[in-house]
């Protein structure tokens, strides 16, 4: 997996995260099965319950644009050691992959690689129908 273009598109985009409420802004960037790259940022609000997380906010954007296949996520924060995505951005992922490598960056050159599925080693499912 060759993470620069990834790397240079969660920082380009945590570079314009709206967080003026908890000062830490969050990039991210999701690559589709295409080679297409998506990125999205945090978004916050005065309403403090309506932040949207970078890459809740990556994802719709590659979801907008009719990709429905991600095969790997780069989370760029300013945290060390560098942060995983949080437990609702997990779940939104997980619908369109079951599995995928997720590499963690902050600015201080640390890295991190995982995986979605050990994140989230048992997500929601909706219950069989009789
Ligand atoms: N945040 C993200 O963008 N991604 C995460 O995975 C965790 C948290 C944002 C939400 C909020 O704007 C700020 O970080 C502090 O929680």
């Amino acid at each position: 997996m060759n993470w620069d273009d990834l790397i240079a598109a969660a920082r380009l985009a945590q570079g314009r995260a709206y967080a003026p409420y908890s000062d830490y802004p969050v990039g991210s960037a999701i690559q589709m099965d295409d080679g297409s790259i998506y990125s999205g940022c945090n978004v916050e609000n005065r309403s403090y319950g309506l932040a949207l997380c970078a890459e809740r906010s990556a994802l719709a954007a590659a979801i907008s644009d009719g990709k429905r296949r991600p095969v790997a996520v780069v989370v760029a924060t300013v945290s060390s050691p560098p942060a995983p995505p949080c437990g609702l951005c997990r779940q939104a992922l997980i619908e369109f992959a079951e599995d995928l490598p997720i590499l963690l960056v902050n600015e201080a050159g640390e890295r991190r690689e995982l995986r979605l599925a050990e994140l989230l080693p048992e997500p929601f499912k909706l219950p069989e129908r009789e």
